[in-house]
């Protein structure tokens, strides 16, 4: 989309939403994960940037963490209210977060930073909210995705919408540049192990499932899908969970 602005961006997930509803989220099994790469622990208070429909909130809510959402899509955060009922959920643009500063444990931004106007902007306001001890899992996708080479085109489901692609390298480098240090990167394995998480469809998924994982396992980081990298605050020193 050329020169998209924050009422276009809003305008096509609202529409995107409107269509789909749950249907354009993972399923609530792909969530947890997230929370086991930061350590979340229960009585913790964690941020979701740009929450979609709240799976991730709802997730954390599970584990006693209290979980704030925010998303600049109104219907999306319809759709989260209803799935994460207990979360304080409010629209609003991660480039101007309506909290104060130093408020959250943990921040996270799912598959989303690449979808915003102003990138930088966005990191800052993420840092800016969180505790100095405070721990980030940011899921952005790989310009060079071994599949997208494979099959000749690039850009995720919504690439129809203003969308930043970054190699691995470049990635870091943003991290970095806004002040954060990067503790942790995994590939994002979802589409690999979904076959485990459900229970419809045929039986030959049990061949074809492990597979594709063991495939999978096999694709070095730098052509990996999307990247799952978890942040502190440069500056201190910082043990992650393994
Ligand atoms: C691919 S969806 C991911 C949703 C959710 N994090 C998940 O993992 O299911 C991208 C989300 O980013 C939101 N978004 C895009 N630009 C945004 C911005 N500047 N500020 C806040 N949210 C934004 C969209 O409304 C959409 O809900």
């Amino acid at each position: 989309m050329p020169n998209p602005t924050a009422d276009t961006v809003k305008k096509w997930y609202n529409q995107h939403y409107a269509a789909k509803g749950l249907q354009t989220m993972r399923p609530a099994a792909a969530y947890p994960v997230f929370l086991d790469l930061l350590g979340a622990s229960a009585g913790s208070r964690l941020l979701d940037v740009s929450c979609g429909a709240g799976s991730l909130l709802a997730a954390a809510h599970a584990r006693g963490v209290e979980s704030v959402g925010v998303d600049l899509s109104d219907e999306a955060v319809r759709l989260a209210k209803r799935v994460a009922p207990t979360a304080e959920v409010a629209v609003g643009a991660g480039e101007a977060l309506a909290f104060p500063t130093g408020t959250f444990d943990y921040v996270t931004c799912l598959g989303s930073l690449e979808h915003f106007l102003d990138m930088g902007r966005g990191l800052e306001e993420m840092k800016r909210v969180a505790k100095p001890d405070a721990r980030f899992c940011i899921m952005v996708p790989n310009e060079d995705f071994i599949g997208w080479k494979m099959l000749g085109h690039q850009g995720t489901a919504q690439q129809d919408i203003n969308e930043h692609l970054l190699p691995l390298a470049a990635w870091r480098i943003l991290f970095e540049r806004h002040g954060f240090a990067v503790l942790r990167v995994v590939p994002d394995r979802w589409h690999a192990v979904r076959w485990r998480a459900t229970r419809a469809g045929s039986p030959l998924r049990f061949v074809t499932g492990p597979v594709l994982e063991a495939a999978w396992r096999l694709i070095p980081l730098r052509w990996q899908y999307q990247f799952v990298f978890i942040l502190g605050l440069a500056r201190q020193s910082h043990a992650v969970p393994t």
